[in-house]
């Protein structure tokens, strides 16, 4: 499958105006109707699977407010370029990205789910985003600063430094009110409300200010097996992810050898207890029951209960989520056009601002 070629060859990612359409007034792309406001998010297809962090997050808050809300969810594969990135994996990682994104809820006819490299607009606003930022501030981000140190300055990628930038560029194109992330994406959402109001003082008003939307419980959940670090795809721990398309039996394994903490007391308490207090997050995140509701189920009882009701909850909500995506999986034909569409929407709005 190939979802460049015709897309991009035809839209040329331009939105041209000829001299006289530059008199007509701007198609403006901030929306009018403020009952729906509007919001984008984006995530990195960098993995096979999603995790549970993804999912708790972000996607679970794309997914609800897609019913009140003009929701934009990209598949942000140019910002997957920033590490060293096969380009058939990549291909298939984008293609599973959103086969989970379909499958975890979000609705093709609610939501516009498009790939953020098919809508050129993203790298254009991007540079103007970089030659309005400043090297200081682009060097404060902390994502840059861990993952460089990671690899070392000489490996790290230009592209990882200039990653926010293109962030800012992702959410201002669709003039988004609200951005649903995790809580590691906070600084990002705040170097672009920095971008959109330097850019609007300057050069007048053009940018919707973006608000971070970051839940309390669950915008940082931690890894099972180092329960003072996140939960992340990058992470070297494998047994401390739980990943949305590992099968039951191993989520289960995994749970149920997760770390736990010193006493017997099921509590929260993140300083005391990371490891009980990060199962415990899940557990209410997922089952809809209250942290407090489950200390008092387990009074009394010791840590390997709780694990086996962790493991049951997670296990019995990912099943469903996991064969669905496989099901997804099988028809492309049936993924590229709803990515193709919501691409040719994405561009629609993100070429009436560049305009
Ligand atoms: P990414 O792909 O790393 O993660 C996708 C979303 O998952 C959240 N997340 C977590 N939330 C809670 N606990 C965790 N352990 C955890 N790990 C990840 C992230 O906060 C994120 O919301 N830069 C972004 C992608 C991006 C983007 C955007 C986001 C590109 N353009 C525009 C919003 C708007 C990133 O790397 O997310």
């Amino acid at each position: 499958y190939q979802w460049n070629s015709n897309l991009c060859a035809n839209h040329g990612g331009q939105a041209r105006r000829s001299v006289t359409d530059l008199k007509k007034p701007l198609i403006h792309a901030r929306i009018t109707d403020m009952s729906q406001k509007r919001v984008l998010s984006g995530i990195q297809p960098t993995s096979d699977s999603f995790h549970l962090g993804n999912y708790l997050g972000a996607v679970k808050q794309w997914v609800e407010l897609q019913d009140s809300h003009d929701t934009f969810y990209c598949i942000v594969d140019l910002h997957a370029l920033t590490i060293e990135t096969d380009p058939t994996l990549l291909r298939q990682r984008t293609l599973a990205s959103a086969a989970q994104l379909l499958a975890l809820g979000i609705s093709p006819d609610k939501a516009t789910l498009f790939i953020q490299s098919q809508v050129p607009q993203h790298n254009q606003l991007g540079w103007i985003m970089e030659c309005l930022a400043g090297f200081g501030e682009a060097s404060r981000m902390t994502q840059f600063k861990d993952k460089s140190a990671k690899v070392g300055s000489d490996s790290a990628r230009v592209g990882l430094f200039t990653y926010p930038m293109l962030q800012a560029a992702d959410i201002l194109l669709y003039q988004a009110n609200l951005v649903p992330v995790g809580e590691d994406q906070r600084q990002h959402i705040e170097l672009t409300r920095d971008l959109a109001g330097r850019f609007n003082a300057r050069y007048g008003d053009t940018f919707t200010l973006p608000e971070a939307y970051i839940l309390k419980e669950g915008a940082k959940i931690n890894d099972i097996q180092e329960p003072t670090a996140k939960m992340s795809k990058s992470s070297g721990s494998v047994a401390g992810v739980i990943e949305i398309m590992d099968s039951p039996d191993a989520n289960l394994k995994k749970i149920k050898s997760a770390v736990t903490d010193a006493g017997r007391e099921v509590k929260f308490d993140p300083i005391e207890k990371p490891g009980i207090s990060n199962l415990l997050t899940i557990h209410s995140s997922l089952s809809g029951i209250s942290i407090s509701q489950i200390e008092s189920d387990f009074v009394g009882k010791g840590y390997g209960d709780f694990k086996a009701a962790v493991a049951d909850v997670v296990v019995e909500y990912l099943r469903p989520i996991r064969e669905r995506a496989q099901e997804l999986l099988l028809d492309e034909k049936h993924l590229l056009s709803i990515l193709h569409s919501g691409s040719e929407k994405a561009r629609t709005v993100a070429s009436a601002t560049l305009d």
